[in-house]
């Protein structure tokens, strides 16, 4: 190393893997947005909670801001290290440290991904159930700074609903055990809860003690092609009222147009608008005869056109790699994301409202909408025209998402339902948010953080 402070690092934590390496630096030093250049000071990969602890003193005392790393699969630039922080990866504390069958609790390291942590619950005849497409890449510790969500909220909840305990390294090097595992605890703040969600901005989640539930029975996954957005909530509204739903999620003809232009196989011989992928609850005939009903029942109401019911693992696995084959299929147009919630109730009128906005702002770009309709979360992904430069691209896209703001503001909504703010979405913070809020998230993160060295520049300045 030629820097000093960071010879003052390696010399405090003796066998510290630290890297400089200019291929890491760029590895470690974006997530999955690609839109700021890496330029971080150095990697460190610390292997206990004692190196993270020493590594947060270090960094007061050399006042380095530091950026906490899981599998950088972020979609708002929440994990970039590009002004010379310290990428604080978690990758090497990826075991699981317990298992409880009493309290049916799991406890992991942060830097788990969340596809160990389904294995490791079904290998114990349980289930973790917060899912997503990430989920061979992403890690547990960043599911938490998110509050992630998935395709399984509909049935499930989100990350926060399952988080029993943490450990966490607060600003200051302090080690922090939240809720230990606890399910009552009436004791006053909930940080835990506090921390689920702050983007590593409070502090660095180095363990986690999840909760683990029954597996379900068998589920039935089915796909619905929709001639029109009106109909949709009607479909979901008679598919929810019959049947134990485990995942609404819905995709546009342009999204299944890019994930069969990246392999996958057309689902119908002829192309509808709208798609839905469901899963619900199946295993018996009073599940089945309920499909059928509900199906036949929009058929007859014509908001159905169509639909495909997987009969067998590889069949479903088929219908869902449409729904979660988009994002990958999106990536190499650098495709402008939107992630915005409002109630559910409020889907109706708010999405009336931005494909208008959209069809009147947008008229050249390739719109691509999809989401958990079920939970009134859109994902509406917005792709460059050809020949588009970079910078004019990004400056409509974030004039419109300024307008969709305000559209989310008058509905009650959210500008990030699960990717989080980071720098992406900072400057629409306000938007979801009041000045109120804001002031009092400020003075929580100097309460945690009061040297500003933890995730600086994301959420917010
Ligand atoms: C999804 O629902 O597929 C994820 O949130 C990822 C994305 O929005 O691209
Ligand atoms: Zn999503």
């Amino acid at each position: 190393m030629t820097d000093a402070r960071l010879d003052c690092l390696l010399a405090r934590v003796p066998g510290l893997r630290l890297t400089r390496d200019p291929a890491d630096l760029a590895h470690y030093g974006r997530d999955w947005t690609r839109r700021w250049t890496p330029a971080p000071l150095a990697v460190a990969l610390p292997g206990s909670v004692e190196e993270v602890q020493a590594i947060v003193r270090w960094a007061n005392e050399e006042r380095i801001a530091l950026v906490p790393s899981g599998g950088r699969t972020g979609l708002s630039g929440g994990a970039v290290a590009a002004n010379g922080e310290l990428v604080l990866s978690l990758e090497r504390m990826n075991r699981v440290l317990a298992f409880d069958p009493v309290d049916r609790t799991l406890t992991v390291q942060a830097g788990i991904p969340l596809q160990a942590v389904h294995e490791a619950a079904r290998e114990r005849g349980l289930l973790y159930p917060v899912d997503f497409a990430a989920r061979g890449s992403c890690t547990i510790g960043g599911n938490i700074a998110t509050n992630a969500g998935g395709i399984r909220v509909i049935r499930y909840g989100n990350t926060r609903e399952w988080i029993a305990g943490l450990a966490v390294v607060a600003g200051n090097g302090d080690l922090l055990e939240l809720n230990r595992g606890l399910i009552k605890n009436s004791s006053g703040y909930d940080l835990r809860q506090l921390m689920i969600g702050s983007e590593g901005t409070l502090g660095v989640v180095v363990e986690a003690t999840l909760r683990l539930t029954d597996p379900p029975p068998p589920g039935n996954t089915m796909l619905l092609a929709l001639p029109s957005f009106e109909g949709l909530m009607r479909v979901f509204a008679a598919f929810r009222e019959r049947l134990t739903l485990q995942a609404f999620e819905f995709f546009t003809d342009r999204a299944l147009h890019h994930v069969i232009a990246h392999g996958a196989a057309a689902p119908f011989g002829q192309a509808h608008p709208f798609y839905v992928v469901t899963e619900y609850a199946g295993g018996d005939e009073a599940a089945e005869a309920a499909a059928l009903a509900a199906f036949e029942h929009c058929l007859e109401q014509g908001w159905v056109g169509d639909g495909v019911i997987g009969r067998s693992e590889a069949q479903a696995a088929q219908l869902w790699r449409l729904r979660e084959g988009i994002t990958e299929s999106l990536a190499p147009h650098k495709p402008y994301k939107n992630d915005v919630s409002v109630r559910i109730s409020a889907m109706p009128a708010f999405l009336a409202e931005t494909q208008a906005l959209l069809a009147r702002e947008y008229p050249r770009f390739d719109v691509v909408w999809f989401g958990h309709i079920g939970d009134g979360n859109l994902h509406i992904n917005v792709l460059p025209p050809p020949g588009m430069a970079d910078g004019e691209f990004v400056g409509h896209c974030e004039r419109v998402t300024k307008l969709l703001a305000e559209a989310l503001s008058r509905h009650g909504g959210s500008i990030s339902a699960e990717h989080g703010i980071g720098l992406v979405k900072k400057p629409y913070l306000d938007s979801t948010r009041s000045p109120a809020e804001i002031a009092l998230m400020r003075g929580v993160k100097r309460a945690f953080d009061p040297n500003g060295l933890l995730n600086p520049g994301k959420l917010f300045d």
